[in-house]
């Protein structure tokens, strides 16, 4: 496994592979990131991983200075995967002296998360498209835990004419439901026991639509119940929307994103599911 910090580094080590597919991460790594790291090495024969805790990203108040780190578990879990590249640049090196070029996607940056966090999805997609320049990748691959970003990095990659096949891995969660997420580690134990109600209510969601429920507003308001019955769950949003545009449904007539989002003390936690009415 070849360790990275450099850009120039970066571009001198990939030259040397063919197929490549890449993870890019946050570090912090727990089961969700090393299935794609997995997944990647598995499609590709090659795998690359990028540990980068993206500032752009996180808006002003948000966690990017107590975001979890730990280097050299993350190292030693990515060499137990047999990781080809890791990639660890400094800030300096993604956003030099002088840096101003932006990638904004658009309509979908604006709802649900993006409404949540401003500029959250300018700077995903920007750090996302420059590390896929750099990289190079054959495939990239991305957790549908982060459905909306799912879509974002799908929409810059088509609207870019980035050469890149975009890979979609589906949620890894404990055995209670919660979607794995570096942030469960700031959960305390109470909360961390009342956090699987995110998943609850999603397939309460579903649940109901395979009985053949369509009302999107009493599905979303159960879901909102269920969340609000928690007491240490604060709602942020509950949403059933268009799967491919995000926009709010009235009635589940084509396949549907049910996501949440929820905060726990300071600590805010998404999952989403997608349900297929047609299907039910
Ligand atoms: P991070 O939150 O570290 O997640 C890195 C990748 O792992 C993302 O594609 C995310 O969707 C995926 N992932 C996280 N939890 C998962 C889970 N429980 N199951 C499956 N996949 C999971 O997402 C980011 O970092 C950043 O926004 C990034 C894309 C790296 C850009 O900075």
């Amino acid at each position: 496994m070849q360790i990275c910090r450099t850009v120039a580094e970066l571009r001198a080590a990939r030259a040397r592979f063919g197929a490549l597919g890449f993870a890019p991460t946050m570090g912090y790594l727990h089961e969700g990131h090393l299935g794609l790291a997995r997944r990647a090495k598995a499609e590709c024969g090659a795998s690359l991983v990028s540990i980068f805790v993206n500032p752009t990203q996180f808006s002003a108040g948000e966690d990017l200075e107590r975001y979890p780190r730990d280097e050299t578990r993350d190292l030693a879990l990515l060499a137990e995967e047999k990781t080809d590249l890791v990639f660890l640049p400094h800030v300096s090196d993604i956003y030099p002296e002088g840096f101003s070029s932006t990638v904004d996607p658009g309509p979908l940056a604006h709802v649900l998360e993006g409404a949540s966090r401003p500029g959250h999805f300018v700077g995903v997609a920007t750090v996302v498209a420059k590390l896929l320049n750099m990289a190079q990748p054959t495939k990239a691959y991305f957790g549908q835990k982060d459905a909306q970003q799912c879509l974002v990095i799908r929409r810059v990659a088509r609207d870019l004419d980035l050469p890149v096949e975009i890979v979609i891995q589906p949620t890894a969660r404990d055995g209670d439901g919660l979607a794995l997420s570096s942030r469960n580690a700031y959960l305390s134990k109470a909360e961390r026991a009342a956090a699987p109600v995110l998943f609850r209510a999603l397939q309460a969601v579903q649940a109901r639509v395979v009985e053949g429920e369509r009302d999107a507003d009493r599905l979303r308001q159960m879901m909102q119940a269920m969340i609000m019955a928690e007491p240490l769950a604060e709602l942020d949003y509950v949403s059933l929307a268009d799967a491919e545009t995000l926009s709010e449904l009235a009635r589940l007539d084509r396949p549907a994103l049910a996501s949440v989002a929820v905060r726990f003390g300071a600590t805010r936690l998404i999952d989403n599911l997608v349900l297929q009415p047609s299907a039910a």
